[in-house]
């Protein structure tokens, strides 16, 4: 190996190591969970929201939703105690899944935005996501999938 080569390794493995972290802590940041349908709803136990540390209980800021019959997740923010907002994860370009980034879904394929209620915020989209119904019962939220 000529120093040259060396240094452009060393330099490729200093930015693995920087990058690397912000990656997985991206990643820990989306909790997936399967949810059961009963019916015509979906039904997602708000204790999935919670995250118990040492200062009390805290919130996540969504949820990515999954059951096997449906071809792709929802995403479930939760905007405040009584408000959730759920959204069908195509993109309505083409149609590729999305991807949740804190307050934005973004399509991997052309780089169309969404915001947490849906709206499109770039395109190439040019149609808000499909939206789905939530009623807080109980303990629970129930998506409405009609
Ligand atoms: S499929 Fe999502 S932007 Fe094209």
């Amino acid at each position: 190996m000529n120093r040259k080569t060396f240094v452009k390794n060393c330099g490729m493995s200093c930015l693995g190591l920087l990058v690397a972290p912000a990656i997985l802590q991206g990643c820990a940041g989306t909790k997936y969970i399967a949810a059961p349908i009963v019916g015509s709803d979906m039904i997602v136990p708000l204790s999935a929201f919670e995250v118990i540390k040492e200062a009390g209980i805290q919130y996540r800021q969504y949820l990515v939703v999954q059951n096997d019959s449906l071809q792709f997740p929802i995403c479930v923010y939760r905007i405040s105690p009584e408000t959730y907002h759920a959204l069908w994860m195509k993109c309505t370009h083409q149609g590729t899944e999305l991807h949740v980034f804190g307050n934005k879904l973004q399509c991997p394929a052309h780089g169309s935005e969404f915001s947490n209620a849906g709206t499109v915020q770039n395109g190439p989209a040019s149609e808000n996501l499909k939206t789905f119904a939530v009623v807080l019962e109980g303990t629970s939220l129930k998506i409405d999938l009609r």
